[in-house]
């Protein structure tokens, strides 16, 4: 298994263009199953997620056209409902297929997908909204018929739940209406695909989706840029100081990042689809809270609490999403971090100094955090668990390197 080598202690200077949204891409691949007559997505991220799901599609019957960057769809000979376990269980975006399918074949099993283990991550807003707008359970998550449309309000503004549910809506025979909706701009992205390809929706982006019935016919299009790799790469800039410019950035989707930096020290110039970010030292921003976009969010703050590592003063964060998304702390520690947790509040006191050591990622977000501390770390620091970063962040360490880093595979 490869690991990432960095050695920390030096400044960052460069430009990097970030790339599509992992988060965006997921749920329009599995869109893809119900475009009448094919789609295209162009600039897809390189990811294993990505993988993942081009290896469901095919399973299902799909035929698949992926040259490069850019991957078409022809779902047409579908004839398949059902997702073998050991597919479901490689990522969290598998659950995005229960909602598509359903409105495409009017069935689907929807159970526990894989994805990083962040606590209790069950699905129970998902089969309470197929149930809302009438899909009948044959048996423990398995659904047959019935969609007939309706109103359901989410319990919490779950981003997969308010996926799937508006998917599902599109193969209902009558209106449907989600409330409490997520708000998060993958959402809007791929409701303008659907959009595209004919779909009526209408309140995306905001707490109350409107769908009308009928299944797209065709679209080609890109995802919006990953905000969370550019806010990682934000959070690299601040830990390890310097003068970095990220090209193909839409700043408004991680204003809430952007913000917390601006109070930590860093200088922001906010180009029209890129952004400057600049630092030579930090002070404690104060208290930073995640929660559902435009709230700070959750993919953000393993990356921002290792930036603050060396913050003066002391820089408390509090996971509000996630029940166990604090995995990252010990690796942090184990590179010189102080830091005291209480539940799911991190205290980090800022000091003076880290040092490079083997730490292990145990999620995404996580990995990434590391190696957001590693850059500020004096000598060579050696990450294992590198398919976790694989899952979700393409040419990282080529990326770290365009920008002035020293980052190798091992
Ligand atoms: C999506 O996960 C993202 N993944 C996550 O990104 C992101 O952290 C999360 O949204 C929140 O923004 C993809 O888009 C592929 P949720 P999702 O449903 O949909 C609870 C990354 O690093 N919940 O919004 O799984 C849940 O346990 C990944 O790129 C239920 O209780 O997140 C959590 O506490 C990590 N029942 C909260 O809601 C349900 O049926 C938010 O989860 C569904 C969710």
């Amino acid at each position: 298994m490869q690991s990432l080598m960095i050695r920390g202690g030096r400044p960052l200077a460069g430009e990097i263009r970030i790339s599509g949204s992992k988060n965006a891409v997921l749920p329009m691949l599995a869109a893809s199953v119900m475009f009448r007559d094919g789609c295209c997505i162009r600039s897809c991220p390189n990811l294993t997620d990505v993988d993942a799901e081009v290896e469901i599609l095919k399973y299902l019957g799909a035929e698949i056209d992926r040259i490069g960057d850019q991957i078409a769809v022809d779902a047409r000979k579908l004839d398949q409902w059902e997702i073998p376990f050991e597919l479901m269980n490689k990522m969290r975006g598998s659950v995005f297929f229960a909602g598509a399918l359903m409105a495409r074949t009017g069935s689907c099993h929807l159970e526990k997908p894989g994805g990083c283990a962040l606590g209790n991550r069950p699905v129970d807003f998902h089969i309470a909204g197929l149930k809302a707008l009438g899909a009948q359970e044959t048996e423990p998550g398995v659904f047959h018929g019935g969609l007939v449309g309706g109103s359901y309000t989410l319990p919490y503004p779950s981003v997969g739940a308010t996926e799937n549910l508006l998917m599902a809506a599109l193969g209902a025979d009558g209106p449907s209406r989600i409330l409490n909706a997520a708000r998060e701009p993958e959402i809007v992205c791929l409701c303008d695909f659907l959009r595209q390809g004919g779909c009526r929706i209408s309140g995306d982006g905001t707490s109350v989706i409107h769908i009308l019935p009928g299944l797209p016919e065709q679209a080609e299009m890109e995802p919006i840029p990953d905000r969370m790799e550019a806010a990682t790469f934000a959070c690299a800039l601040a830990s390890a100081t310097g003068d970095i410019r990220l090209n193909h950035v839409i700043h408004s989707h991680l204003s809430a990042v952007l913000d917390a930096l601006e109070q930590a020290g860093c200088v922001i110039l906010r180009g029209d689809t890129s952004v400057e970010v600049r630092c030579n030292g930090l002070v404690s921003p104060g208290e930073i809270v995640t929660g559902p976009y435009p709230q700070f969010p959750t993919d953000a703050q393993a990356p921002f609490l290792a930036a603050m590592l060396r913050a003066e003063g002391i820089t408390r964060v509090t996971e509000t999403v996630f029940s166990d998304r604090m995995k990252h702390i010990a690796g942090l520690r184990a590179l010189g971090a102080e830091i005291k947790c209480l539940g799911n509040s991190a205290c980090v006191c800022g000091v003076e100094k880290l040092c490079g050591a083997t730490v292990r990622a145990e999620d995404l977000r996580g990995g990434a955090s590391l190696a957001v501390a590693a850059l500020a770390a004096e000598g060579e620091t050696k990450i294992d668990g590198l398919h976790h970063l694989m899952r979700g962040y393409e040419r990282f360490a080529d990326k770290l390197c365009m920008l002035g880093g020293d980052a190798a595979l091992v």
